[in-house]
């Protein structure tokens, strides 16, 4: 049986690192006010109580000042800072668990109801509670004790998870148990001193503590595929940032490449001269990488339960070496199996591209190394055979639509990402 069937979160510092942005906004109102902005140990200290309360409080202002401080702030907060913002690892898991096991679940915050309510819903995590409050228009100073009361179920056993002793002393107003998130913004010491019934160091402990028998995580293999020139790298940089906003541990690699033995083959087989290499020690090198990158870098990241974003996998084997070199899939499926007997990708993003594009900006970029100096021809046919394997693979490709703007191929992506990944049951 779990400990607790009612569990109230408090936002910022528990389910939220929403550090950055609320930095960010106080600042901006400081300088626009001309005043010195507060060391960071202080603006940390913004993190959790009311805005116009810590600006008297650590910057000497009146309420006056206060209030149109808070105005100032929320000219930035509105339309950026509230995204600058993470959800901390394994949260959304611990929702999913909680959840699928009937436990009531709420968010009792000091940041204003509907701003937590926006928040909530862009990481995809308002579907998990059954209410949410926080101080509304019509009841500004609202403090934690009255919120927590707001959204407490009758008879339950309930609990308040928070990272701040206001949080800890609202669950005793509010008469239920308190659980201390020192991962969070609270300063220890402050926050142990009011007794919470518990204490967890970090995010897995709290998952522990609520639902001992949730699943550990689960990793989940991508990669990125495409014509030469057609945006990847970027694509999984600006992934990879996505992604951790969303809560998730990501682990970038690349093909060639992507641990020590296989950068050394990499340098090797994209070599610029053209030492007379045949196309089948191309595929064999190619090979030979992926085998060492599997083993060293790609299995133990999954087995952590990290998402692995790879540049490049075994489809620019099969597209390159097996369709435009001529050696054929067969062939080319023969000897990658040795190189990965486990770890085939769970979800393939083709950026898809027209060749003659893509290589057009490559060629903006840098020199092109010994494959990208291939004729148009051979780039028609990688164009080609991408689209062959997409048809052959439907339930692992995505494609994605890489001819517009990247942050627009971005979101795309991403998208269509973090869809297979709540259909395959990645938390
Ligand atoms: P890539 O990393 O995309 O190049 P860059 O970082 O310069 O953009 O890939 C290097 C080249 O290697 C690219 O032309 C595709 C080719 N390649 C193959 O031919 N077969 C393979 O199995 C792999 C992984 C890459």
């Amino acid at each position: 049986m779990l400990l607790y069937d009612a569990v109230i979160f408090d936002l910022d510092g528990t389910l939220t690192d929403s550090a950055p942005g609320i930095f960010a906004c106080a600042e901006y109102a400081l300088n626009k006010m001309g005043l010195p902005v507060p060391p960071e140990a202080t603006l940390r200290r913004f993190l959790g109580p009311p805005l116009a309360e810590s600006y008297m409080k650590y910057c000497g202002m009146t309420e006056k000042q206060a209030t149109y401080a808070t105005d100032l702030y929320r000219e930035r907060y509105i339309p950026i800072g509230w995204k600058e913002n993470k959800v901390y690892p394994r949260i959304r898991a611990l929702l999913n668990a909680l959840k699928e096991r009937g436990v009531y679940l709420a968010v009792a915050t000091g940041k204003p109801e509907h701003t937590s309510i926006d928040i909530l819903r862009y990481f995809d995590l308002l579907q998990y509670f059954d209410a949410v409050a926080g101080p509304t228009p019509q009841d500004l100073h609202a403090d934690k004790g009255a919120l927590i009361r707001r959204v407490l179920p009758a008879s339950k056993r309930a609990v308040m998870v928070g990272d701040t002793a206001g949080d800890v002393k609202g669950a005793y107003d509010a008469g239920i148990a308190s659980i201390a998130a020192l991962y969070g913004y609270g300063v220890n010491e402050e926050v142990l001193a009011a007794k919470p019934t518990h204490a967890v160091e970090t995010t897995g402990d709290l998952c522990d503590l609520l639902c001992p028998e949730m699943e550990k995580p689960r990793g989940f293999f991508v990669t990125l595929e495409g014509v030469d020139g057609c945006g990847k790298s970027t694509q999984a940089a600006a992934l990879k940032e996505r992604l951790e906003q969303f809560g998730y541990p990501v682990r970038r690699t690349r093909e060639p490449g992507g641990c020590p033995i296989a950068e050394e083959i990499r340098k090797i087989v994209l070599a610029k001269e053209d030492g007379g290499m045949c196309a089948e020690t191309e595929a064999l090198l190619f090979a030979a990488a992926r085998a060492q990158h599997v083993k060293d870098t790609i299995l133990p990241a999954i087995a952590r339960g990290e998402i692995v974003l790879c540049d490049r996998f075994v489809d620019s084997s099969l597209v390159y070496q097996g369709m435009a070199r001529g050696l054929g899939l067969d062939w080319v499926k023969e000897i990658n199996r040795a190189a990965f007997r486990e770890g085939a990708p769970d979800a393939t993003l083709w950026l898809q591209m027209p060749h003659e594009k893509a290589m057009a900006r490559r060629m903006a970029v840098s020199q092109p190394d010994r494959i990208e100096q291939a004729g148009d021809s051979f780039h028609a046919q990688t164009e080609a055979g991408f689209e062959e394997l997409a048809r052959q693979y439907p339930e692992r490709f995505i494609p994605v639509n890489a001819d517009q703007s990247a942050e627009e191929v971005t979101e795309e992506a991403f998208q269509k990402l973090f869809q297979r990944m709540r259909e395959r049951g990645v938390l």
